[in-house]
């Protein structure tokens, strides 16, 4: 089949664009506005954008809370979501006003982050701390602005569990981390699903 967006012709009882672009990592991002409010909301067009400097970056469909209160304090914490943490994780994402602590509603405990003034998720076992570098607001095909913003952040500090170091590598199948597909479907990495593939010329680890 094949169908075009603008016109929603595909027939089928719903979008399937998320479907295809999956699975997608999540940024479960936590933020602080400037009255020292703490936000935590998961964002699953998230990605890494650079690896040296390592860089990060979120969309965000609307301006929400959290793309207002990064760029009021200019920071945020990249908090990885796990298997264990996705009922957690999920209840985050509920519409709360502003003001309101997710970590808390979700019954999380909040670490201090050593470089930025966001927490981090004590339970996660991978927080980037990040400082904004930028936000685009999109323009669509024909220049309308459309409310859809990507922020970007450059990472400046990183938490690991040393529990899933091994070997000097990080063992990312054993954290467990889930990854958004669409609909209501999540995919969760386990060692049974990893393979290993060396490039052809022979890329770094
Ligand atoms: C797994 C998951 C991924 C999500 N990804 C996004 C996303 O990429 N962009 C977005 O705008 N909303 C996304 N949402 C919805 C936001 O989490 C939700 O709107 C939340 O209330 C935003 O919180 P905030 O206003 O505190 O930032 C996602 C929700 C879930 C459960």
């Amino acid at each position: 089949m094949f169908y075009e967006p603008s016109k929603r012709n595909h027939g089928l009882s719903h979008d399937p664009f998320k479907a295809i672009i999956a699975p997608r990592p999540i940024g479960w991002i936590s933020s602080i506005s400037a009255q020292g409010e703490i936000n935590l909301a998961p964002y699953s067009f998230f990605n890494g954008v650079s690896s040296d400097p390592p860089m990060v970056m979120f969309a965000s469909e609307g301006r929400k809370d959290s793309i207002t209160f990064v760029e009021e304090t200019r920071e945020f914490v990249c908090n990885l979501a796990v298997w264990e943490l996705r009922e957690p994780m999920n209840a985050t994402s509920g519409s709360f006003p502003r003001g309101t602590n997710e970590m808390m509603e979700a019954g999380l405990i909040a670490a201090p982050s050593i470089l930025v003034r966001p927490p981090r998720v004590e339970s996660s076992p991978c927080a980037l701390e990040c400082k904004w570098l930028q936000t685009v607001l999109l323009n669509d095909i024909n220049g309308e602005m459309i409310d859809r913003y990507v922020v970007f952040g450059q990472v400046v500090g990183i938490h690991l569990d040393e529990k899933f170091i091994k070997d000097g590598l990080l063992d990312t199948a054993a954290m467990r981390p889930i990854a958004r597909a669409g609909y209501h479907e999540y995919f969760v990495s386990t060692p049974d699903t990893k393979f290993s593939m060396r490039r052809p010329t022979g890329g770094n680890k």
